[in-house]
């Protein structure tokens, strides 16, 4: 017989854990050029997306796909070097099996991090923008089907997914370290295409002040289990601008590779005080 979720997830995290016989409490994902937050750790182990039993493997060009554990500020940390997306053809629940594996070997904090496009007309490239809420217009939320009972609840609350003291927390941190940030609300899309003219209206008309094709189903797997959820968007495009509104893959990485010292600097505080 096929085995069930909750098997599966065991599975992989008892690999793990033969592998590795610390508990890390958080979990960070590092989204599209931002992979260099690693370099501030103290690594301890690497394991490939493919050596995991039951794992999705990674496809896009700036993700390399491995799990990193190991300290950052002195604490046990686990790091996603590149995530799933659903325009990779992963299903929704294949996004978030990494969420559910960090939560079994102990995660309770997930620090995620994104490339996306500005709708908010005081955004500029580069900016850094802290998650105050999100608006999911994925077709497909993670936890549709059956509800394994040892996760979360069948309906789990969404009021707060982006804890407030986190974001508090962040804000003073980044203003001690002079590191402007912005705050505002993340419209999650399935993507590949990147949004029309009207889209990204539309998005901004809606309350959006910035899109992107991940981290949504990821903040509902983290909520449904009981996690605290702190991430911050890189604006590496602005979709409002009126002439050359032209978006590249290549334009996104070299803007959040700009940007990231700074997402690493606040990441790395954050873990630190906690
Ligand atoms: N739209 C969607 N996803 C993105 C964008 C965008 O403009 N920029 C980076 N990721």
């Amino acid at each position: 017989m096929a085995l069930s979720l909750i098997g599966q997830l065991q599975e992989t995290a008892d690999f793990i854990r033969n592998k590795y016989n610390h508990s890390p409490g958080i979990g960070i994902i590092l989204g599209s050029g931002l992979g260099n937050l690693t370099a501030c750790m103290e690594v301890e182990l690497e394991i490939g997306y493919e050596q995991l039993p039951h794992f999705p493997v990674s496809t896009v060009e700036g993700h390399a796909g491995r799990l990193i554990f190991g300290k950052l500020g002195g604490k046990p940390v686990v790091a996603m070097a590149g995530r799933f997306h659903c325009y990779e053809g992963y299903t929704a629940q294949q996004v978030v099996y990494p969420i559910r594996v960090m939560k079994l070997l102990g995660v309770n904090l997930l620090l995620i991090s994104n490339a996306a496009g500005g709708m908010n007309e005081g955004f500029r490239v580069g900016d850094l923008m802290i998650l105050r809420d999100h608006i999911s217009l994925f077709t497909s939320n993670p936890l549709l089907g059956e509800n394994p009972a040892a996760l979360g609840p069948r309906f789990p609350d969404m009021s707060e997914p982006y804890r407030k003291e986190l974001i508090v927390k962040a804000q003073r941190i980044a203003s001690r370290l002079n590191i402007p940030v912005k705050e505002g609300v993340y419209a999650g899309v399935t993507g590949p295409s990147f949004e029309t003219r009207a889209e990204y209206r539309l998005l901004q008309l809606g309350g959006a002040d910035a899109v992107g094709m991940s981290t949504v189903q990821e903040v509902i797997a983290a909520a449904h289990m009981g996690m605290d959820v702190f991430a911050v968007s890189i604006i590496t495009d602005m979709g409002i601008r009126q002439e050359d509104n032209t978006i590249t893959h290549q334009e996104v990485l070299e803007a959040a590779r700009k940007a990231e010292p700074m997402l690493t600097a606040i990441f790395r505080e954050l873990v630190t005080e906690l």
